[in-house]
């Protein structure tokens, strides 16, 4: 982990381990302090890229060793590509780039010059590299013997940029919440289960002041949510029903309802899943993990809005007692879901939680979920698909997404698909068929939330990362979705 982040003006003493220099394709020519740098270094740096071994491709890195009295010990070229391409989600890849580079090679700090060729991006981008920059030191493992990984303990961010301390400060609560998720999503289902994930989000709440009420089954039960205890009913581990709240009672303030799908693990339950890659169904509380860390977040930087978070958690087993295809859920709301396949289980617990969010009259309710394997399909795995009924609320987060680098993209929800999902002997199924698959989710969710103005996130593709492939993720969780929410958040605040 990074414990260190500051700014300071551009001056060179000699003692740096390792200068970072930015540099833009075809844009190498060097400039004020990047000269300087480059005269210290008695032409190294301007040689180098005479000589064509490096060319600014975007992620890519050259490491120079050099042995100068009064330069750094090492300059590290970082390619941005070309700069009418460069955007938040490249320059997170870059400091994610460099950032590996460093840890591989047992750097325990890193100067980044932010020279003048790159100076004037430096109020946009620089969130998005600290981010990736950070990220990229991530890593998390249970082993009988803890070692210490080698990571970047202090970063410095040479430019005069004023702002930058500010950009910096928002940035180490937007990474720490982000790891928050990713170590949350990490935890395997034999430690992380709902009541773990209920305590999880009682001290996250209560470190940044917000208030949170856990709901045990009797509760559960009592409330009349059939769906998040019949879901929950084939685990020994307990359900529970978490409820955060932000910025309570404040009127005046916009009131957005976050709710968040946490299966501790789903086994797909009677309607059990193939074997490979089932492990990643520990992870399929991301968008509870989600919910939590964004309040915390936006708790944390002050956010002028009031949140609601509602976070169904439960683990879909198999036992004697479990849920069945054919079985009939009466929900919070009183409608009914026929069980088809009890893998499609988020969409189930999702209808009480949705149902549930109505008593909080929310200006707006958004849903995170891991919930079909047909987005990944869609939209692969940089990308989550949006559906919702209100165009405006979409609009914000596709902007969010782009602000972010957690891009989104949305996919069409309308009446017909509303028809595909009634029920014969019930009010709803909860399949219908491998045909639009994420929309018919998305669809059945629709019908819980009264006309409440609502976006549903499908993070099935974005919440992990099979080979740690993009820069700042590794193996595992990659934390998807706190940066877009705090960057919705501020446009929900600002109203724009
Ligand atoms: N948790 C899964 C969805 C999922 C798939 C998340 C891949 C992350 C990666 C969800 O509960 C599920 O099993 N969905 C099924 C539903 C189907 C049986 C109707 C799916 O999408 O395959
Ligand atoms: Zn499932
Ligand atoms: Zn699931």
């Amino acid at each position: 982990m990074i414990r260190s982040i500051v700014r300071q003006s551009p001056k060179f003493t000699g003692k740096e381990e390792v200068i970072v220099v930015p540099l833009f394709k075809g844009e190498t020519r060097l400039l004020s302090s990047a000269k300087k740098l480059d005269a210290l270094c008695r032409s190294a740096v301007s040689d180098t890229l005479k000589d064509n071994h490096f060319k600014a491709d975007a992620g890519e890195t050259l490491l120079l060793r050099l042995s100068v009295p009064k330069g750094p010990a090492h300059v590290l070229l970082l390619g941005l590509g070309p700069r009418k391409e460069f955007d938040y989600e490249q320059s997170a890849d870059a400091g994610g780039a460099a950032s590996k580079l460093l840890k591989r090679h047992r750097f325990s700090s890193a100067h980044i010059l932010f020279h003048d060729a790159i100076e004037n991006i430096v109020d946009e981008y620089l969130h998005s590299f600290i981010k990736g920059f950070s990220l990229a030191q991530y890593s998390f493992a249970i082993k009988a013997k803890k070692s210490k990984p080698n990571t970047v303990r202090k970063l410095v961010f040479m430019t005069d940029a004023k702002n930058a301390t500010d950009t910096i400060r928002h940035c180490k609560v937007v990474v720490e919440y982000i790891e928050k998720v990713r170590d949350l999503v990490n935890q395997p289902a034999n430690k992380m289960t709902p009541a773990r994930m209920a305590e999880e989000a009682s001290s996250l709440a209560k470190e940044a002041g917000v208030t949170c009420r856990i709901l045990k089954p009797k509760d559960i039960a009592k409330l009349g949510m059939g769906a998040v205890i019949d879901v929950g009913r084939g685990s020994h581990h307990e359900q529970r029903f978490i409820e955060m709240h932000y910025n309570k009672g404040k009127s005046k303030l916009p009131k957005v309802c976050l709710v968040g799908k946490a299966v501790t693990f789903d086994s797909g339950g009677i309607s059990i899943k193939p074997w490979s890659n089932m492990n990643e169904m520990k992870g399929d509380m991301a968008g509870g993990a989600v919910v939590a860390c964004s309040i915390a977040a936006a708790a944390k930087l002050k956010l002028p809005v009031e949140i609601v978070g509602l976070i169904p958690c439960v683990e879909n087993l198999l036992d004697g007692l479990s849920f069945r295809p054919g079985d009939i859920i009466t929900t919070y709301s009183g409608k009914t879901i026929e069980i088809l396949s009890t893998d499609a289980e988020g969409r189930v617990i999702l209808a009480d939680a949705l149902a549930y969010a109505g008593e909080f009259s929310p200006d707006v309710i958004i849903d995170y979920a891991t919930l079909t394997g047909a987005v990944v399909v869609a939209l692969g795995t940089r990308i989550a698909g949006i559906m919702g009924n209100s165009q405006s609320n979409m609009d914000l987060l596709l902007r969010a997404g782009e602000q972010s680098g957690e891009p989104v993209w949305q996919l069409p929800l309308d009446r017909r698909f509303s028809e595909m999902v009634k029920g014969d002997i019930s009010d709803y199924k909860n399949y219908s068929g491998r045909d639009g698959a994420s929309i018919t989710a998305a669809a059945l969710l629709g019908e819980f939330v009264d006309g409440t103005p609502w976006v549903h996130v499908d993070i099935a593709g974005t919440f992990w990362s099979e080979r740690g492939s993009v820069p700042y993720h590794s193996k595992g969780a990659t934390g998807y979705g706190v940066d877009l929410t705090l960057r919705y958040l501020e446009r929900v605040a600002a109203g724009s």
